[in-house]
């Protein structure tokens, strides 16, 4: 089967390396070029294609991420009703972000920004130690891997509250929430927000005012799911006001993040480069040949989306 690499901002071929071909009996790889149609292509792997992208494709059945998101892909206005979607799922990139989502809670918890700067003064004082039962972490979205990081997180000792759009059974102690109104619950006992939503409609700009003032004063944020879930002036007025201690921010509305951007030299904000967590090249690769061999058989890839829902 014939899949075309549709990137602007990445060079797949490189990013895929050797990989992608071990599977060159199965799935023919082709490069995106910008002229001309090819009937051929039934598949292509993308991220952030162009615009036009897939109006070359008149046969294209299936597009693949290369990670967890597909909202980049979703936005391509050249991508037709009909076409699935797949994501990526990859138990090792829910780890990943387990490990990075907890490096912050605890950096709050036992105030390691204090520490840098009190080691950089040469201050040899103790803080008084905050245990992890009393501090309540809340995460947004509780999908592949919002579950493992509740779990890792309550399993270190934190008391977790999750959130979801529909409802999920979590196992104790772990609490679970869902729909708007489950929210604002949750955030009343929330002291440190960690966002692992997926892009939609209805998630876009999300983590604002209103929501950072329902948590409790002197909260953290570590915004994990995408830049555009965040409107970032609220970020800054609510550390400013002292209702938020800080915030890990990996994902940006641009990106990279502009060189003139308040967040790079924010005393309370540790910016990352979109880092969090990857998913392993093998496993992109396994979820292609499940889709090339999906659609030779007719059959819906695995992982497909839910178009309608937008993840
Ligand atoms: P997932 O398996 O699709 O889970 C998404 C979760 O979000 C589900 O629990 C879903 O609720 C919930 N959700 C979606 N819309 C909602 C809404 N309107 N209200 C409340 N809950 C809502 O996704 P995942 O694999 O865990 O990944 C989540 C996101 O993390 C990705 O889409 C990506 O944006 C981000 N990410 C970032 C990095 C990084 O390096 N920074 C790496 C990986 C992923 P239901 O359970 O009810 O469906
Ligand atoms: C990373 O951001 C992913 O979506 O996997």
């Amino acid at each position: 089967m014939r899949c075309a690499l549709v990137s602007r901002t990445l060079d797949l071929r490189g990013y895929l390396g050797a990989e992608i071909g071990r599977f060159a009996d199965r799935i023919e790889i082709v490069d995106h070029r910008s002229d001309g149609k090819d009937a051929d292509v039934r598949l292509a792997v993308a991220w952030h294609p162009p615009d036009d992208a897939f109006e070359r494709y008149p046969n294209l059945q299936a597009v693949c991420s290369i990670g967890a998101g597909v909202d980049n892909i979703i936005a391509c206005p050249s991508l037709r009703p009909g076409i699935e979607v797949v994501r990526v799922v990859d138990p090792a990139q829910a780890q990943m972000m387990s490990g990075f989502v907890a490096w912050h809670v605890i950096g709050h918890q036992r105030r390691f920004a204090t520490y840098l700067g009190q080691q950089r003064d040469r201050i040899w004082q103790r803080l008084s130690q905050r245990h992890a039962q009393d501090v309540p972490v809340a995460i947004l979205g509780y999908g592949e891997i919002g579950q493992r990081v509740a779990a890792d997180l309550s399993q270190l000792g934190f008391p977790v509250l999750v959130w979801s759009r529909t409802a999920k059974p979590a196992p104790p102690p772990i609490r679970g929430f869902h729909g708007p109104s489950g929210l604002a619950a949750m955030l009343d006992e929330t002291e440190v927000l960690v966002n692992l939503l997926p892009l939609t409609q209805e998630t876009e700009g999300i983590l604002n005012r209103e929501l950072f003032n329902r948590m409790r004063r002197g909260g953290y944020l570590v915004q994990v799911g995408r830049g555009e879930h965040l409107v970032d002036e609220d970020l800054l007025a609510a550390l400013e006001s002292g209702q938020l201690d800080g915030a890990a921010l990996d994902v940006f509305a641009t990106e990279p993040l502009a060189p003139a951007h308040p967040f790079w030299r924010h005393p309370k904000i540790v910016v990352t480069p979109h880092d969090a967590s990857d998913v392993r090249i093998e496993a992109v690769a396994a979820t292609l040949v499940a889709a090339a061999d999906a659609i030779g058989a007719g059959q819906r890839p695995p992982y497909a989306i839910d178009r309608n829902r937008g993840y």
